[in-house]
C-alpha cells in the first residue's frame, strides 16, 4: 500500500501499478539469478561462447530490476527484493537444469524467455489503461528481452527457420529435444 503516489495518478491506480511492478521485479530477480546459474553450469564444446553471451544479459536484467524497484518507490510503494519475495511471488518452479550441455541450457532458456516475454507483453496491455510512463519502461525493457530471446533462439534454429524446441513446453522437454 502507498501513502502517497505520483501527482496525477489516483492512489488506487498507483497501488495497482506498484503491484504489477512488484510481480515483474520478482521475475527479473529470478531471471538474473537463473542466468548466472546457467553461466556457471554450461559445459561442452561451445562453452566459452555461451558462458560469455550470458553475462551481459545478467547485467542488463539486474539494471531492469533496479529501474522497476525504483519506480515502485517513486509511486510511494516499498519494493520487495528479498529471496523470499522472489519465491513467494513467482508462479513457476526453480529452473530445472544443473550441469548440462550448451544446447540443453539454451533450449531450456528458450522456454524461460518465452514465459517472461509473454508476461511483459500482458503487462504492457494492462498498463495501457493505468500508467503510460511505466508502460514506456516496460516497452523499452521488452525490446531488450526479445533481443536476448533471439540470441538464444538463433542457436536452436535450423536453416529452414524451424526451432528445435517448437513442441516443448517445459525446460526439461526442451533440453531433451536438442539431445543428439
Ligand atoms: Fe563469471
Amino acid at each position: 500500500m502507498t501513502e502517497f503516489t505520483i501527482p496525477g495518478l489516483s492512489e488506487k491506480v498507483g497501488n495497482k501499478v506498484a503491484d504489477l511492478l512488484q510481480k515483474q521485479l520478482s521475475t527479473y530477480n529470478d531471471l538474473h539469478l537463473t542466468l548466472k546459474h546457467v553461466h556457471w553450469n554450461v559445459v561442452g564444446p561451445h562453452f566459452i561462447a555461451v558462458h560469455e553471451m550470458i553475462d551481459p544479459q545478467v547485467d542488463a536484467v539486474r539494471g531492469f530490476a533496479d529501474e522497476l524497484a525504483e519506480r515502485i518507490a517513486t509511486l510511494g510503494g516499498s519494493p520487495k527484493g528479498t529471496p523470499g519475495a522472489i519465491v513467494s511471488e513467482r508462479p513457476w518452479d526453480d529452473y530445472s537444469l544443473g550441469r548440462a550441455g550448451t544446447q540443453q541450457h539454451l533450449a531450456a532458456l528458450d522456454i524461460t524467455y518465452r514465459g517472461i516475454v509473454e508476461s511483459y507483453r500482458a503487462g504492457i496491455k494492462e498498463l495501457d489503461e493505468l500508467d503510460l510512463v511505466t508502460q514506456d519502461m516496460f516497452i523499452a525493457e521488452t525490446e531488450q528481452l526479445e533481443l536476448f530471446h533471439w540470441f538464444i533462439r538463433a542457436h536452436l534454429e535450423d536453416q529452414g527457420g524451424r526451432l528445435a524446441t517448437e513442441d516443448a513446453s517445459t525446460e526439461k522437454d526442451a533440453a531433451r529435444a536438442v539431445e543428439g
